[in-house]
């Protein structure tokens, strides 16, 4: 039998994003085994209905049971803010992560003048999944929370127009609103805008910023630990993590935008068929 140490951890995404969860998850638990899994060939999710982003959500969860995983990590805000509830309903017993509670918990913890800013997808924002874990979590204490949807920043990263011009532009007029609101946190609640993070710093020097994937990380570390699953530090030299790459299409330039979300090359992905 497998002990639950052997077991890997289940990450999963619409598509490359959740590579961004994957990298603070190999930074902080970097000696577990790692199945990820990206509907490379429906993404995005970002625009879709809720009913959609659901039953893509449960097909993806009920991959990763078939793997055996102890633990599914939701690597993407949108699915986490919409569809939450069917991976926990369809993981049964295996414990889920999403990435709204850790960086909505981070997010008050380092507001100060208590205005957070949200930026996200169309689904994540209409959804007010961050607003209301905020203010869930704040119990009766006053937080004002500002969001903006930003469609814009997902093709610009995937395309790796990062340090452009135009998307310095387009970044100064979705963030215009929440800088009038004189926000002093910004929760980044896209997989895809870790990666454009030193353009916010510059446009925001004084906003906190809060990468969700570096929070649902510590949760992990956390639950792993709390219920003795966690594989402890080997004494051998970490040379590469231990990942295997599930997606439903491999898509052009995926090697190029892999090693962007990333930082590091990876294995040749499986492809699959999702149902
Ligand atoms: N992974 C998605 C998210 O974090 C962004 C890409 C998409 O729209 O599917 O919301």
């Amino acid at each position: 039998m497998v002990s639950p140490q052997e077991k890997p951890i289940g990450v999963f995404d619409s598509g490359i994003g959740g590579l961004s969860v994957l990298k603070q998850l190999v930074r902080f638990i970097p000696y577990e085994r790692f199945i990820y899994l990206g509907d490379t060939a429906r993404v995005p999710y970002g625009n879709r209905s809720v009913d959609i982003v659901k039953e893509y959500a449960k097909q993806c969860t009920e991959f990763l049971i078939e793997k055996n995983v102890k633990l599914i990590i939701v690597a993407c805000n949108t699915v986490s803010s919409v569809a939450l509830e069917t991976v926990i309903e369809t993981a049964g017993k295996i414990p889920v992560i999403g990435m709204i509670k850790p960086a909505a918990g981070a997010a008050l913890r380092s507001t100060v003048n208590k205005k957070i800013g949200i930026i996200g997808t169309r689904a994540t924002v209409s959804s007010n999944s961050y607003g209301k874990e905020i203010h869930s979590l704040a119990n009766n204490e006053q937080v004002d929370v500002f969001s903006q949807a930003c469609p814009l920043f997902v093709p610009l990263a995937e395309e790796g127009m990062i340090r452009h011009s135009s998307t310095k532009v387009i970044a100064e007029e979705y963030l215009s609103v929440l800088k009038e609101q004189n926000v002093d946190t910004l929760v980044l609640g896209c997989t895809h805008y870790p990666l454009l993070s030193q353009l916010f710093k510059e446009i925001m020097p004084e906003v906190n910023l809060i990468d969700p994937g570096e929070h649902s990380a510590v949760s992990a570390l956390r639950l792993l630990a709390e219920s003795g699953e966690l594989v402890e530090e080997k004494d051998e030299f970490l040379i590469k993590p231990n990942i295997e790459f599930y997606v439903t299409d491999v898509p052009a330039l995926f090697y190029e935008q892999a090693q962007n979300f990333l930082g590091f090359g990876i294995d040749e992905p499986i492809k699959i068929t999702l149902e």
